[in-house]
């Protein structure tokens, strides 16, 4: 593999050569960000450069591996369908609008957001190029002067954004992650409207879910709003029924409708970079706050929109979910029980416990973290790496995803691999009961 920044290289390390007065400010920052730069070089699966990809197979250098860390759920990257339609959009709008939307969108921006409101059910949707625009611009818009109410463990992105809207003037009080009982505390003190709610749906880590009828509830009864990023459900996730092929419910229409609630105080945030390929997210809110949002959170007016292969993708991506999205869902479902149970079975311990497709498997020790990515990398794996900095030193470890276009046989060869690791490396104990129990459960 080629690092960004080879060893050696001047940024860091020995052969650093000594600064000009002028370069001192470059030094100074170097300096700060070294662990993170450290990161970068010691580990192949960080910032790594990828020379060709077949089918859900990478090549980085001379070395192929298995992809477990994409986040294209349902495989439409790669799905000939969605390929081949791609052509005929550009031969019609071009390869890029670049009106910001308030000037001038693309009429498939219309067709986008009426499917993209009946698929999760609520009143309209407003489509915006990504879900971090969306947190960075949104929320200080929907919390104003008054007070947002943060899950403790949200993503970075909306961590960002509820600092944007503090120095809006709003005051941000965390609550413990997936908490309702700590959130209700801080809910029954005296705070300033208006009040907002701020967590993930499907977390990007854990793989786990909230219970979202009791912050819903919650949110109702002390007249906040509950905002939910369901970047990793939208698409995985959905409406319960009868019919359903597997427990990740129909449609991939995410948490909201996968747990049975309504629209009332929630505002849902969702992505396609995901689950559909494509670069383009969306609010699930009221029509009126859609209109609120065209003026007042400034990407519709100031920023670059999606492309348009990614609206196209979208589109595409759309229909085959209509088509066969419960098929693509079910062979990703029973992929990731595979993972979950040879893991339970070798003892390795996850927090996973709703058989979701993203498994975080974190490091006894943080400091086995560059050993452990170069065993993965060195028999063809490719995972996500949690280092530190990247988390906090009791979270170290790997994330694996599972997308309905990995194989069989990549599944058996990860499944071989995590074996090997877990007589190698000291993991965490306590794993098999728990995940035998709920699979059995
Ligand atoms: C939970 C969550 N929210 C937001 C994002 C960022 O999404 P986007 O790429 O659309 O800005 C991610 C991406 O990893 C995510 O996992």
């Amino acid at each position: 593999m080629t690092p960004a920044v080879q060893p050696g290289h001047a940024a860091y390390g020995p052969g650093r050569p000594h600064r000009r007065a002028e370069d001192r400010w470059l030094e100074r920052w170097l300096e700060t960000c070294s662990d993170l730069a450290r990161l970068q070089y010691s580990h192949p699966m960080v910032d790594a450069v990828i020379d060709e990809i077949d089918g859900r197979m990478i090549r980085i250098g001379e070395r192929w591996l298995a992809d477990f860390a994409s986040c294209n759920y349902l495989g439409l990257d790669l799905d000939r369908s969605v390929i081949e339609a791609v052509p005929a959009y550009l031969d019609r709008w071009g390869t890029h609008p670049s009106w910001s939307r308030l000037l001038g969108s693309p009429v498939l921006y219309e067709q986008l957001e009426s499917e993209l409101t009946e698929l999760v059910g609520a009143e309209d949707a407003l489509a915006l190029p990504t879900i971090t625009l969306i947190h960075m611009t949104v929320i200080p818009v929907l919390a104003g002067s008054g007070t947002i109410f943060l899950d403790s463990r949200a993503h970075k992105t909306m961590f960002d954004g509820c600092s944007v809207a503090r120095g809006h003037g709003a005051t941000v009080l965390r609550f413990r992650h997936a908490d309702p009982g700590d959130l209700e505390r801080l809910l029954r003190a005296e705070t300033e409207p208006p009040r907002v709610i701020c967590m993930d749906g499907v977390n990007s880590m854990t793989g786990n879910a909230p219970d979202l009828a009791a912050f819903a509830q919650l949110a109702r009864e002390h007249d906040a709003l509950l905002y939910v990023d369901d970047a990793h459900g939208f698409g995985v996730i959905g409406e319960r029924s009868p019919q359903e092929l597997c427990d990740y419910g129909m449609r991939g229409n995410s948490i909201v409708r996968h747990q049975g609630e309504s629209y009332e105080n929630i505002v849902l945030v969702a992505g396609l970079s995901k689950a559909y390929s494509s670069l383009l997210a969306f609010v699930a809110c009221p029509t009126q706050l859609k209109q609120i949002l065209k003026t007042a959170a400034p990407p519709y007016l100031y920023s670059g929109p999606s492309p348009v292969a990614s609206l196209a993708t979208a589109l595409e991506g759309l229909r085959v979910n209509a088509e066969r999205g419960d098929e693509l869902r079910a062979r990703m479902h029973r992929m990731a029980w595979r993972v979950l149970d040879g893991l339970a079975e070798f003892g390795i311990v996850t927090p996973n416990t709703t058989g979701y497709p993203i498994i975080e498997v974190p490091l006894h020790d943080p400091d086995d973290i560059d050993e452990v990515g170069r065993y993965l990398f060195d028999h063809g794996i490719y995972a996500t790496m949690a280092a530190y900095p990247l988390v906090p030193k009791n979270e170290v470890g790997f994330r694996l995803q599972v997308t309905a276009s990995n194989t069989d046989e990549q599944v058996t060869h990860l499944l071989l691999t995590l074996h090997g690791l877990a007589e190698r490396f000291r993991m965490r104990p306590g794993a098999a009961q728990a995940s035998l129990a709920r699979h059995t459960g």
